[in-house]
């Protein structure tokens, strides 16, 4: 067995900044898991550029020990995760490196909303993005496909290339509590019948019923970002159930990072971007007993969280 075949491979989606970047960067310095780690980007360039800032930041550390072999290796690909073609290429990619059965963590990163300029903010480049709250049927298309249907996707792919143990983790926010469903929703979302086809009828339905402007008679909240990750906690419980009998023990998980400082949330957020890095790597990397106890539930600083 090569080194190379000792260590885990890590799969992070929409790393090139935010909290996916800083979730590289933690993987990357921790020391007790051995790992090669995807930092993945759907831009060539803004990946490359943070693979270099990263690789140049792993090569000045440990800066005593300059001759220690640095145990874990990060390499970079282009992954969009709303083209299809692109994540097939990829799991080629991964194929031809590791085998059929490729990756033993998978996070997806990759999400957040759509800016919409104000008067006072009309510059694209420089004001900060806000979180929407208001629902027009194009911005819910928008947010549910760059947040759910995209993580499905990627991971419904990748679910056959999973090793034994491998986990599957999904960001997601506060937001998303069953709370903010009424009538039969928060009952369905946690009911052992949904499956996949189900999920898709509701989030699509809430598409849907904000063109028509009558998602509040459905249960549904003007929230197109929280309808969508709520989708991936409901998800997320799924793949826990269905895949209970699967001999490889895998393992899901949805986790909220806070309210973090990022181009999605803009200036104000009180957390750093590495602080909301901290609960999806421990899950990561935590010990497969612990996350099993909690299979396919929602993680909120370092804890299990009722959803
Ligand atoms: N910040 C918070 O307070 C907060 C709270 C709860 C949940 N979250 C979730 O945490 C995750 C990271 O959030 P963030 O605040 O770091 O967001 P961010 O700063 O806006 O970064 C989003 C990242 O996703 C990438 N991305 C978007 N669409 C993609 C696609 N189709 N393919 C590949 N990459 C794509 C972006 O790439 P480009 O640079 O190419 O656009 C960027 O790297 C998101 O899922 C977000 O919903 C964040």
């Amino acid at each position: 067995m090569s080194s190379e075949d000792r260590r885990l491979v890590a799969v992070v989606t929409g790393a090139n900044r935010g909290i996916g970047k800083a979730i590289v960067r933690r993987l990357l310095q921790q020391t007790t898991v051995p790992l090669i780690i995807y930092l993945t980007a759907r831009s060539v360039e803004r990946g490359q550029l943070t693979f270099d800032e990263l690789r140049r930041e792993q090569l000045r550390w440990p800066a005593e020990e300059p001759t220690q072999q640095l145990p874990n290796e990060l390499r970079f690909h282009q992954l969009d995760v709303s083209d299809l073609d692109s994540i097939h290429t990829f799991i080629e990619y991964l194929t031809l490196m590791h085998g059929e059965q490729s990756v033993d963590i998978l996070i997806n990163n990759a999400g957040g909303v759509v800016h919409q300029p104000t008067t006072n903010d009309d510059d694209d480049e420089g004001g900060p993005a806000r979180v929407v709250r208001t629902c027009d049927a194009k911005t819910a298309y928008q947010i549910v496909h760059m947040n759910y249907f995209t993580a499905v996707n990627m991971t419904s792919l990748m679910l056959p290339r999973l090793r034994p143990n491998g986990r599957v983790v999904f960001m997601v926010t506060a937001l998303a509590h069953l709370g903010i469903f009424s009538g039969d929703l928060p009952k369905v979302l946690v009911s052992d019948e949904l499956n996949l086809n189900g999920l898709h009828i509701i989030e699509n339905g809430f598409i849907s019923a904000v063109g028509k402007g009558t998602y509040s008679a459905y249960g549904f909240p003007p929230m197109p970002f929280a309808v969508a990750k709520a989708g991936l906690i409901a998800y997320a419980r799924m793949l826990a159930r269905v895949f209970a009998s699967d001999p490889r023990g895998l393992l899901f998980a949805a986790v909220c990072p806070g309210y973090v400082r990022t181009d999605m949330t803009g200036p104000y957020a009180p957390l750093t971007p590495d602080q909301g890095a901290e609960t999806p790597v421990y899950v990561a990397l935590t010990d497969a007993k612990r996350l099993r106890r909690h299979n396919g539930g929602l993680w909120k600083q370092l804890r299990p969280l009722k959803w």
